[in-house]
């Protein structure tokens, strides 16, 4: 049983500050509650009446029978707390807190909301709210808000942020026919969250979609966690708004600039299998696919359509949104050439031509559904004079029936002509839009969910036992006690040597003779860079000097390097010059991190170089959790993939070393919060492995 399962279905609800005055909130939940058909028993409270709306009224909450549930509270914010600690003494299980004047209004209402969660915890309360306009259950059924109506009973549970985001959706839904099983306002979410109501939906059954518009996260890896798990049994659809400034920290890290403030949310939400709407359209566009259609075996589409133009439409969306134009069989074309006109056309878009009636619409629609090579299917119609809507929508209605495995949609064209027939599909549970796109979108949310079903649950986590996670403590101590954040190269080098990144050994020379030995170590020719945490763009300076094949060329180039920086930045703090064995040119990559306050380490992996910033050919996945298939993934989703499998002729290069250096660059960041950024840029691959040329690392 759910943990919220008493909230939603409650033996008993009070109402504290329950009025007799029209047009106060208490009147109109007490009366929603009421009028909803509520079986429990409804308690009003209020210490001013004896009776309201018929009802028997208690002066005290501390006057209430047993067994009362949940306790709606909508009294003025300085009496609140004082009634949830009322409510807690009472055995009461739950808190609705409409009242407003907490976290939202500023420093005062931060601490009287603290205080109330103080109470709530104290009594082992739930509480949803404050700030909110309440819950409502359809099965239950319930109407605990002020909201004017009370939802149409249905399939989606709708959680909302914004309370008056929740009475608008309302009042829209009612009048274009979606129902919901439950709907939740969220207000400041002190307590109970969107993870909370999540989780629950998940578990309940009158629930098959989960609806969310969110405008922040109380807790990323909470959120990741169960919607990673409900997303197996049901799709959750959400709608972030909002750009989070405090998601990606400010940063001075190529991954961290690249990453910005919403990839944060983008990656978590793929990650967990959670379908991101981009728009309120398209929330609700998903949610009546997801309400009625079934997820689709794969993603090639079919068109029937009798006008060319909306079906070109409609194909350029199917391209952009990742979905496939379906190429029917043989036996399918044939079949569609014995019955239609010679000028319709027969490869999809099957255009059954202007002057199609009903009937030939019910012929092409039955053909393309039976096609193998066809995993769902949209009709179009452009009101004609000889064409009856409402048949077609019949059609496609008992087409439906026969075809229950394959999803479908419609895009009716055109405005009073075409009304009645697109009511009769919406009420038929076929979803018709108005124009083309919005009907492929929803088909490509249906179409990702189907793959996230396809990707199994139990991929481990990439891990790797050999990494030595002492060292990169001890250098991290060594980094503190010099009182820095940012790590010498020798440093970073270091620390990718412990976790078996492969890399270009960096060693640090404190005098030109030092360099000479130290080169003669890793052999020439040798690179000389400058180290200092101070200098960011070294080349710029003076500070590097490359293809060094003789123990004369480094002692020169260690003075030239030194006199070229103390020239540039008299006043930087130079730790002496970074010997490097000179790596021959590979496919240049990046592999970084940043790190989100909400969802933690992201790591980004894509084309590398001094023009990282310009391609941003990157793409992005959180570090925890990370497997080897998302790794895999992230390679797909940039255009270095192409390099890396062989571009012009070029030997491909080895994709099994990146996965391995993405896979220990995750580990690393994961062991070590303090790693605030990080940037390997250039890592070079090879036909055989790879090596890490710069690695950058800041640590708090
Ligand atoms: N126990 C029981 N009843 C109490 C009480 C208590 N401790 N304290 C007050 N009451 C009674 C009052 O006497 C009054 O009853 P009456 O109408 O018979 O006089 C009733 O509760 C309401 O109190 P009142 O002082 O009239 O407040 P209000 O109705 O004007 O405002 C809120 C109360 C909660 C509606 C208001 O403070 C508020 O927060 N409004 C914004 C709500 C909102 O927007 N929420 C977020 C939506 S997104």
């Amino acid at each position: 049983m759910s943990a919220l399962e008493s909230f939603f279905n409650p033996r008993a609800v009070a109402v504290v500050g329950a009025s007799k005055t029209a047009g106060k909130i208490g009147h109109s939940i007490l009366r929603n509650i009421i009028l909803s058909g509520y079986q429990g028993s409804i308690y009003p409270v209020n210490p001013k009446e004896t009776e309201i709306e018929g009802l028997a009224c208690y002066p005290a909450v501390s006057q209430l029978p047993a067994g009362t549930d949940v306790a709606v509270i909508s009294i003025p914010a300085a009496g609140v707390t004082a009634v949830a600690d009322e409510c807690g003494r009472a055995g009461i299980k739950h808190l609705i807190v409409i009242t407003a004047g907490f976290r939202e209004v500023g420093r005062d209402g931060l601490e009287l909301e603290k205080r109330l969660l103080e109470v709530c915890r104290h009594h082992g309360l739930r509480m949803l709210g404050p700030n909110c306009v309440g819950m409502m259950d359809t099965a239950t059924p319930i109407n605990a808000t002020f909201a004017a109506s009370f939802a149409n009973k249905g399939e989606t549970a709708f959680i909302s942020q914004s309370g008056a985001l929740c009475v608008a959706i309302l009042d829209w839904s009612a009048k274009n026919g979606l129902g919901f099983s439950k709907f939740v306002s969220l207000g400041n979410k002190a307590d109970l969250n969107e993870a909370d109501l999540i989780e629950d939906a998940g578990g309940d059954p009158n629930t098959k979609v989960i609806l969310c518009y969110m405008e922040s996260v109380v807790d990323g890896a909470r959120l990741i966690d169960v919607a990673k798990r409900t997303s197996r049994r049901k799709p959750i659809v959400i709608m972030k708004s909002g750009i989070s400034q405090a998601g990606a920290q400010a940063a001075s890290s190529h991954t961290g600039a690249l990453a910005g403030s919403d990839v944060a949310y983008e990656t978590a939400f793929r990650q967990s299998g959670i379908i991101r709407a981009r728009t309120m359209g398209e929330l609700f566009d998903l949610a009546s696919a997801f309400a009625t259609q079934p997820i689709p075996a794969g993603r090639r589409v079919a068109i029937v359509t009798n006008s060319g133009g909306p079906g070109i439409i409609t194909s350029d969306a199917i391209e952009t949104l990742g979905l496939r134009m379906a190429r029917f069989t043989k036996e399918t074309i044939d079949a569609l050439r014995s019955g239609l006109p010679a000028e319709a056309n027969l490869y999809n878009p099957v255009d059954v031509i202007g002057d199609a009636n009903a009937d030939r619409y019910r012929f092409a629609l039955e053909r393309v559904l039976t096609d193998e090579n066809v995993d769902s299917c949209i009709t179009l119609l452009s009101p004609t004079a000889v064409l009856d809507a409402v048949a077609v929508s019949d059609i496609i209605i008992a087409a439906r029936a026969s075809h229950r495995d394959k999803p479908m949609v419609a895009a009716y064209m055109g405005g009073a002509k075409v009304e009645e027939g697109a009511a009769r599909l919406t009420a038929n549970g076929i979803p018709c839009y108005d124009f083309p796109e919005p009907a492929i979108g929803a088909l490509a949310g249906l179409s990702r969910y189907g793959e996230h079903l396809k990707v199994p649950a139990d991929e481990p986590m990439l891990t790797y036992g050999d990494v030595d996670r002492a060292a990169v403590a001890s250098i991290f101590q060594e980094v503190r006690n010099d009182r820095r954040v940012v790590l010498l190269g020798s440093e970073a080098s270091g620390v990718a040597s412990a976790y078996r990144i492969p890399n270009a050994t960096t060693v640090l020379a404190r005098t030109p003779e030092a360099a000479v030995k130290l080169a003669e170590q890793v052999g020439y020719p040798v690179v000389l860079k400058v180290a200092s945490p101070e200098i960011l763009h070294k080349t710029d300076v003076g500070g590097v000097k490359i293809k060094l094949a003789t123990a004369e060329a480094v002692r020169q180039g260690f003075i030239d390097i030194l006199d070229a920086v103390t020239r540039y930045l008299p006043n930087a703090r130079i730790y002496g010059i970074e010997v490097q064995p000179m790596m021959p040119q590979g496919t240049e990559l990046i592999i970084g991190m940043s790190r989100d306050l909400q969802f933690g380490p992201l790591i980004m992996f894509g084309l590398g170089g001094i023009y990282v910033n310009l391609l941003k050919d990157v793409s992005f996945r959180l570090a925890e959790g990370l497997t080897r298939r998302e790794i895999l993934d992230m390679l797909g989703e940039t255009k270095a993939v192409t390099l890396l499998r062989g571009f012009r002729g070029e030997t491909p290069r080895d994709t099994g070393a990146i996965i391995e250096a993405v896979g220990r660059v995750a580990q690393l960041v994961r062991d070590f919060p303090q790693i605030t950024e990080l940037d390997i840029n250039p890592l070079f691959s090879y036909e055989r492995g790879l090596s890490a040329l710069d690695v950058k690392i800041t640590i708090s």
